[in-house]
């Protein structure tokens, strides 16, 4: 049996049928028990009412000999035909009247004083010769004034009760099964009717396609156990529609990343071997074609680490650096760039940061590249490091145009460049920001920027002191 495979549907359905089995057998059963016992008591307080009956008759009958020759009166008050057997006997054994010779009546049982009274809780359970159970009291009784005891015996036979109680029986079955399935049958209906919403659902999920990633799942459809799960799929939905489509934005400026410097190429040598040249012009052009060829090849080797650290795989040796050693050590290392771009630098730092030292240089330089060139000459980028109890921000900020607000959320998206007409320029190729959050995001830390235009541009880097492999603290 393999339940979690079958349908829901049936599968509650039965259950649903199991239960109202269940409740209509237990219920039927207790109606039944109570019937039964309410007939019996019954059945005893009427034997308990004739006892007194013949005994009142007994009463005003003034000797025994009137009881033999005129038993009618005792006869009608308890009849047989209602299933009443009536014995009484003198107090020598001798039977005076009867309406049943059943051998079980005659004996000599229930030596009851008479007059004494008699309840419910002296009628006693036996059987007739002939296997029918029986409900059966007895008590002695006076006759007229004579003062001579007689014994009576009145029994009744569960015939009666016996043929209302099957009777019952029948209906409460028939009432549980009919029950039970008009019951299951709603059940199934119902779930039904429930998982009818969660198809409209699937369906609507169905829809969402590579091709048609804006369609979601409606909400006000679900009910509301399903809403949180309709809720989620649609936020995955969410993410999957951004993923996919920065991917596809990505694949398409690669595309057009990687063309224009190739039709470059391409074109330069075609133009170059179009006739025979001077060896100084070869040269040139493969000095050229050097550079460019360097620069795709730089390209690449950025989207491969891009690529890496998406998947995890680089691996971080972190360690503890003198903040103002290592920037100080970059600003040497761009003293050339600078000084042609006419910019100075101006450090301010202290303390330490954890990081992988080469992951560091890469990210901060990436910084400083983009701030000489877009500082105007004379200006001074200002290199700070702070260090603070959790952390160390590293900042380099530059005077320029700086950059509008609504580039500011995607300039560290690949490819993102906010001034498009230098995209063609050799350099740049708007995977630099891309590369330093990456970085900061393997340190555990972030990057930031806030610029107003013709003021400040600062890029902040957070490095937490305490990231993934603090190998010396
Ligand atoms: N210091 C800065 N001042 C003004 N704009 C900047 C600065 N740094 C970065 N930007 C903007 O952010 C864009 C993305 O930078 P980056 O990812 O380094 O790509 P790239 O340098 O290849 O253009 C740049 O094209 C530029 O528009
Ligand atoms: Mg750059």
């Amino acid at each position: 049996m393999r339940w979690p495979n079958r349908s829901l549907t049936l599968q509650l359905g039965a259950l649903f049928a199991c239960v109202a089995v269940t409740v209509f057998s237990a219920v039927g059963f207790y109606l039944y028990q109570a019937l039964a016992l309410q007939l019996l008591e019954r059945d005893d307080a009427e034997l308990v009412d004739r006892l007194a009956q013949v005994r009142h008759l007994l009463e005003e009958t003034p000797n025994l000999t009137l009881i033999h020759s005129d038993p009618h009166r005792f006869l009608d008050a308890v009849d047989r035909r209602h299933g009443l057997l009536l014995v009484v006997r003198g107090s020598d054994g001798r039977v005076l009247m009867q309406n049943s010779d059943d051998p079980v009546l005659i004996r000599p049982e229930g030596r009851l004083p008479a007059g004494a009274i008699i309840s419910e809780a002296m009628v006693q359970t036996a059987q007739l010769a002939n296997g029918v159970p029986i409900r059966v009291i007895s008590a002695m009784g006076q006759v007229g004034d004579t003062g001579a005891s007689v014994r009576i015996m009145i029994a009744r036979t569960a015939a009666d009760r016996a043929v209302v109680l099957a009777a019952y029986r029948l209906k409460v079955l028939s009432a549980a099964i009919v029950g039970a399935a008009l019951t299951a049958l709603l059940g199934f209906w119902l779930v039904r009717q429930g998982l009818r919403r969660v198809k409209a659902l699937a369906q609507q999920a169905r829809e969402v396609t590579a091709h048609n990633l804006t369609a979601r799942l409606d909400g006000a459809l679900a009910p509301e156990e399903l809403r949180t799960l309709a809720t989620s799929f649609n936020e995955v939905f969410d993410r999957l529609e951004y993923s996919f489509n920065n991917l596809s934005q990505f694949a398409d400026d690669l595309a057009h990343d990687l063309r224009t410097p190739l039709n470059n190429l391409m074109i330069q040598t075609e133009v170059m071997l179009s006739q025979p040249r001077e060896p100084e012009e070869y040269q040139n052009l493969l000095a050229s074609n050097y550079e460019e060829v360097g620069r795709l090849a730089r390209m690449v080797e950025s989207m491969l680490f891009l690529a890496r650290a998406d998947h995890d795989q680089i691996a971080l040796a972190t360690e503890r650096l003198d903040a103002r050693t290592e920037l100080e050590r970059i600003a040497e290392y761009f003293e050339g760039p600078a000084s042609d771009a006419g910019v100075s630098f101006d450090i301010t730092a202290s303390g330490y940061v954890l990081a992988d030292v080469h992951l560091l240089r890469r990210a901060v330089s990436n910084l400083v590249a983009n701030a000489v060139r877009y500082t105007p000459r004379k200006g001074v980028i200002s290199m700070e490091a702070i260090q603070s109890t959790d952390g160390t921000t590293i900042s380099v900020s530059n005077p320029g145009a700086g950059i509008y607000e609504e580039h500011l959320p995607r300039l560290f998206d690949r490819f993102y460049r906010s001034d498009k007409s230098r995209s063609s320029t050799s350099s740049s190729a708007g995977l630099g920001l891309a590369i330093v959050k990456s970085i900061m995001l393997l340190h555990g830390g972030s990057a930031s920027v806030t610029s107003t235009r013709h003021g400040a541009t600062r890029f902040s880097l957070r490095f937490p002191t305490s990231s993934g492999a603090d190998k010396q603290t």
